[in-house]
């Protein structure tokens, strides 16, 4: 990852931050900027040509077979980056002396992690130990945000991209962010990840039924969009699949997730307590209100995000699962 990542710093028009950074951060700058001369900047060139074009058409051919994984991958590179840095930690199997991260409790929603495998397999192949799986799960979260609202293949994405848990409130959203280096914006920026995002049921039907001694439903909650959620997730439940978006356009990667959350439309309680805070509130609405400042913030918040813990000396694995 090193001399990669190094690479990209040189050529960073924007950002120039002291310490290294996921590469993710130069690609959503070109999601968003699309400008020709940065494009032109691949940062792979001088080291592995048909790297990026390698990861793309994996991520891509996936994706066409399962809809599910772009927000699977996004979902991915959040939580490498939440726990250890983007170091691709999650990656790695557990062993009879360590129990990995994968077989942690939120294990449960990260999968598709096949797709990652099968591009180091052909990276190895054509660039051997070059590109790190950091770098691999970085370049294809790029790609499913660039990629999801060209054609809709995430029209029916499964998995939350899940930060924190979704019971919590404001405080402990803030409080979970800060000990990352992370502050209330970046908070409120990167839950507009959720834009991509599909939850089930267990992560939000302690809202629906007995949520309080005065409250049945939550009453933060849409009375449609509580009615439409206990029909979805009846009690007892069957369908072990069961579940809701997280935006009603959940193919797309936009602002709605925030304007649903200005009346009553947050499928999880911590997402609707954005807006129920005073600290939060103002920045919903304004990422509401401004979609062009949504993406920007989105991005500045990925650069602090991919800063989190970042490695000096980590290795290029040969395989992604395994340590050296
Ligand atoms: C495309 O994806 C399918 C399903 O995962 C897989 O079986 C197939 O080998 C892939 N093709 C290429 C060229 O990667
Ligand atoms: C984590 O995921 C792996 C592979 O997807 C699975 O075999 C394992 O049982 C999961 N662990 C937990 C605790 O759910
Ligand atoms: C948030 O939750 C914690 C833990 O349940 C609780 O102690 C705290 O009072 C809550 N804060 C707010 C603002 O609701
Ligand atoms: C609500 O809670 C009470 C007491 O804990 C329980 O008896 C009742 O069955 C619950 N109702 C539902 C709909 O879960």
């Amino acid at each position: 990852m090193l001399s990669i990542t190094a690479n990209i710093i040189n050529k960073m028009p924007v950002f120039a931050p002291k310490k290294l950074i996921c590469p993710i951060t130069f690609l959503l700058l070109l999601t968003i900027q699309r400008s020709q001369a940065v494009l032109n900047d691949h940062y792979y060139d001088e080291t592995c040509t048909q790297a990026e074009k390698i990861i793309l058409d994996t991520v891509r051919n996936a994706s066409m077979h399962d809809p599910k994984v772009p927000a699977r991958i996004l979902r991915m590179f959040f939580h490498d980056c939440f726990i250890r840095g983007c170091d691709a930690s999650l990656l790695l199997d557990s062993t009879p002396e360590n129990k990995a991260e994968k077989d942690g409790p939120p294990n449960i929603s990260v999968r598709s992690f096949y797709v990652i495998d099968d591009a180091k397999a052909k990276l190895e192949m054509a660039c051997p130990h070059t590109v790190s799986c950091a770098d691999i799960i970085a370049v294809a979260a790029r790609d499913v945000v660039t990629m999801e609202g060209k054609d809709g293949r995430v029209s029916k994405a499964a998995e939350t991209i899940n930060l924190p848990a979704p019971s919590f409130n404001v405080s402990q959203l803030i409080q979970s962010f800060s000990k990352r280096g992370l502050g209330v914006k970046d908070l409120v920026a990167l839950s507009g990840g959720h834009t991509l995002g599909f939850s089930h049921c267990s992560s939000f039907e302690a809202r629906l039924r007995n949520f309080s001694k005065v409250h049945n439903t939550d009453p933060s909650m849409n009375v449609d969009l509580g009615q439409n959620l206990k029909k979805k997730c009846p009690k007892p439940n069957k369908d072990r699949n069961a579940g809701e978006f997280l935006d009603s356009t959940s193919s797309t990667f936009d602002n709605n997730y925030y304007k649903q959350l200005m009346v009553g439309k947050g499928v999880f309680g911590s997402d609707q307590s954005l807006f129920g805070d005073y600290r939060t509130r103002w920045i919903v609405e304004s990422f509401a209100r401004d979609q062009g400042l949504f993406f920007r913030e989105f991005v500045a918040s990925m650069v602090k995000l991919g800063n989190v813990g970042v490695i000096e000396n980590g290795e290029v694995r040969l395989k992604c699962r395994v340590l050296n």
